[in-house]
């Protein structure tokens, strides 16, 4: 127990005795008799933000994190007081203030108390910089678990971890090297099958503590700025993520094509050797839908200029690739060249959109074209004339998309890797330094190149990448995880990696597939393929350094295994598809740990490895070397393996084949798969029919298809086509109902259903009521028949 007394020796600060109390439409002040300032805004009735001041001073509410599609607030409000507390109460949680201490406690209705402080809010004053380190102490639960916190390469469960935010270039990073490239400071606790979340939104370098230091102590403190946290109650975990995940936005439907495989190093060039690797993926007949241009088809990387030696006609070539089904993604950095002959160095110059120095002179700094200054993307003017320097690299040269790189921002030759910490920003119309600035700049930087591109790229859809990132940059940009090694050791981060930032509100993520440093050997090649297909974004990078890295760089086997996988995931476009849909719409993760799947089950506490990709398809990688299979946890429920069909009952540990050619797949039970024919890209062939795998269950479940253009904006416009499907199973029947919505009409008119599991004979066959003669459903083999898209209820009747 930490005494007061104590506390004030370390220099801390904390609140004393409340002595004002006011309300304001959708919040409440409380005052302490030392000037602390504590803001409750109640959001939602599971979403409540807690904001305090010292000094009696409240500073300007700002942030980048928080969407302006974000729920606003409640009116109606009312607090109870009695002699000691104030009493907040909404439809879902109860909060109470202590009069003596601004200590808070939250709880549920039946009072099982579900985050408390421990000291609460305390600070101290930063005498050299000004402001105050803001901090806050809370309770661990009892059998407490935590997650979230974005890229961190860590166990999945943060229990017993302490972790930082402060965005970096960590090339070659290792297993619980921290902070890296992202800054998500969200966390997700879960006790006695309870969860809730906690952003503290706050841009500075920031520290959380998981009852680390101390065993029953979980806290956070940043560098500056304000103590701003946003709670958010579930009791489920989908519940949690998903007001995270309102609150800080997601993105609006990519293209088809950037949910396909991408082919990357660092560099494809000249232009005969892009030429050639393209040709190649067709050859071989492996899907492949983008093609990546990395720092050296610049003019000795000057950002948006081509070196023509290498690339002659760079329109000429993108239009060729383009014939050829081949999308092409260009890398832009933030440094820009100190070169006076350089027009965008002259604009940026004359203009003063350049980062400056605390005292004056311009920030400047070493990246790859030498010394370089930096624009202050922090400063809308700037962002504005960011976004239009891509006109003629998108609308005349024609490439389909961007890549931002280095922009958390990366300076190399430097101890801190990065600005000094004084470079001054305008952070939209409040000049700070580069503490307060560091966090969000690669995630300004992405968002002028995303509104640069979007314009540019109109009527199509955006589609933008981006290292750096602070929360929310999820509405603007797609993201990988760095510079990670082609180890198996790397193959484990990745699938911790991407699920971590699935549920800290980016799902649009993947890893450089076989890893960007050192060289993979075809096996672990072949095993990240198996593990990459199933991310949202996937894409093989390497620094091309150590030899290559395409599907055919080791031998026919593992050409052969890719090929398969790759054509895998064109199958499952149309699933993968729904589940981005989902995101975006309904801001669900678009893969699932296996904890936010059953958080009841406590022995999905602690996995790591298996995890659900979208909804209904459960996945686990081989992580290791010379594995014929693995040892795996299937969650609760019946499971179908997709090799096999035979079906699994989960709630165990079990041993799983998987030799080199496989990876554990198992489909929920009642799902209804959505497949497409491989293609060797997005858009190849007209989709004649849409396959659904029917995995019988006796019981419901529901799933759902979404399609659209695959491109363009009419999907805003009610032109999607969105199906529901019931599936409800008995002993002796199957019926499918359809619930459709949305004007799009599909190119295909049937759907060729595969039964998967059927536990009898089909006997009759009742389409929307009139019965059918077995031979016009087209009955092939046993269990595959071809009915109109249009029914409304499929009736199956057994023998
Ligand atoms: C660092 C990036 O992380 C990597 O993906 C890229 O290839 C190099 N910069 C060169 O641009």
């Amino acid at each position: 127990m930490i005494t007061n007394t104590e506390l004030e020796y370390k220099g801390n600060l904390y609140p004393d005795q409340i002595v004002d109390f006011k309300k304001d439409s959708d919040k409440f002040y409380f005052t302490t008799q030392n000037g602390v300032i504590l803001e409750i805004t109640v959001i939602r009735n599971s979403t409540i933000r807690f904001r305090y001041a010292t000094d009696h001073v409240m500073e300007p509410d700002f942030s980048y994190a928080i969407s302006p599609d974000a729920p606003r607030g409640y009116k109606d409000l009312k607090a109870e007081e009695t002699d000691t507390e104030y009493l907040i109460s909404t439809a879902k949680v109860k909060v109470l203030v202590d009069k003596k201490s601004m200590r808070v406690q939250i709880s549920d209705l039946e009072g099982n108390i579900i985050n408390e402080d421990e000291l609460g809010f305390h600070y101290e004053e930063n005498y050299t910089y000004g402001g105050n380190s803001v901090k806050m102490s809370k309770i661990t639960q009892s059998g407490e678990s935590f997650y979230g916190m974005g890229d961190k390469a860590t166990h999945f469960n943060l229990k017993g971890k302490r972790v930082h935010n402060w965005v970096t270039d960590q090339y070659a990073f290792g297993k619980d090297q921290d902070p890296l490239y992202k800054a998500v400071p969200f966390y997700i606790g879960l006790h006695q099958n309870k969860a809730y979340g906690l952003f503290f939104d706050n841009t500075f370098k920031t520290h959380f503590d998981f009852a680390h230091e101390r065993r029953n102590v979980t806290s956070f403190w940043a560098e500056g700025g304000e103590m701003n946290y946003y709670f958010f109650y579930g009791p489920d975990m989908s519940r949690v993520v998903r007001s995270y995940t309102d609150l800080t936005g997601t993105p609006e439907l990519p293209p088809l094509w950037a949910l396909g495989y991408h082919q990357s190093k660092w560099s494809y060039f000249p232009e005969s050797r892009v030429k050639q690797i393209a040709s190649k993926f067709r050859k071989l007949k492996i899907p492949c839908d983008a093609i990546y241009l990395d720092i050296d088809y610049m003019d000795g990387f000057r950002c948006f200029t081509w070196d023509k030696t290498k690339f002659p006609d760079p329109k000429k070539m993108i239009s060729e690739l383009n014939e050829d089904g081949f999308k092409t993604v260009v890398m832009i950095d933030p440094g820009i060249k100190i070169d006076r002959d350089y027009w965008v160095y002259q604009e940026a110059i004359k203009n003063d959109y350049f980062c400056k120095r605390g005292d004056g002179p311009l920030m400047s700094g070493k990246v790859w074209p030498g010394q370089c200054n930096f624009p202050d993307y922090t400063n809308p003017e700037v962002r504005e004339w960011w976004a239009g320097l891509y006109k003629e690299l998108m609308s005349e040269v024609g490439a389909h998309a961007v890549w931002n790189d280095m922009n958390e921002p990366a300076v190399m030759e430097v101890p801190t890797k990065t600005a000094p910490l004084d470079t001054r920003h305008d952070f939209d119309g409040h000049p700070c330094s580069h503490r307060k600035a560091h966090n969000i700049y690669g995630m300004q930087m992405v968002r002028a190149t995303y509104e640069g591109v979007k314009k540019y790229v109109y009527p199509k859809r955006p589609f933008v990448i981006t290292r750096a990132g602070y929360s929310g940059t999820q509405r603007f940009a797609s993201t990988w995880t760095g510079d990670n090694v082609a180890t198996w050791e790397h193959l484990w981060i990745a699938n911790v990696q991407v699920q971590r930032m699935c549920v800290s509100g980016m799902s649009f993520v993947g890893t450089d597939i076989g890893g960007f440093a050192e060289q993979p050997n075809g096996e672990l090649f072949a095993r990240w393929i198996q593990l990459g297909i199933f991310h949202p974004f996937c894409r093989v990078h390497s620094s091309g350094d150590h030899g290559d890295q395409e599907p055919w760089s080791f031998d026919k086997e593992v050409t052969n295994i890719v090929r398969k996988f790759i054509e895998l995931r064109y199958q499952l476009l149309p699933y993968l598809y729904t589940s981005f849909y989902r995101y975006y719409k309904e801001s669900i993760p678009m893969i699932k740990p296996l904890v936010y799947h059953d958080q009841e089950d406590q022995q999905t506490h602690f996995r790591t490895d298996e995890f659900i990709f979208g909804e209904q398809i459960l996945v686990c990688p081989v992580q290791e070397p010379n594995a014929k299979g693995r040892r795996m946890y299937i969650p609760r429920g019946t499971w179908y393996d997709y090799w096999t069909n035979e079906t699994v009952e989960g709630g165990s540990e079990k041993w799983v084949d998987a030799d080199i050619d496989k990876i554990p797949i198992f489909i929920k039970e009642g799902a209804i798969i959505p497949k497409y024919p491989v293609q060797q890209y997005v858009g190849e062939l007209k989709i004649e029919e849409l396959q659904l795998d029917v995995y019988y269950k006796n019981g419901i479940e529901n799933s759902m298809i979404y399609e659209d253009a695959q491109d363009g904006y009419d999907y805003t416009k009610g032109e999607f086509s969105l199906r529901n499907f019931k599936l409800t199973g008995k002993e002796n029947e199957l019926i499918l109902q359809q619930f459709k919505d949305g004007n799009f009409i599909t190119t295909y008119e049937t759907f060729k259903l595969n039964l998967m599991g059927l536990p009898f004979k089909i006997k009759s066959i009742q389409l929307d009521n009139e019965s059918i003669a077995l031979k016009d459903v087209k009955m092939n083999g046993s269990n595959t028949i071809h009915v109109t898209k249009e029914f409304t209820t499929l009736h199956i009747i057994g023998k």
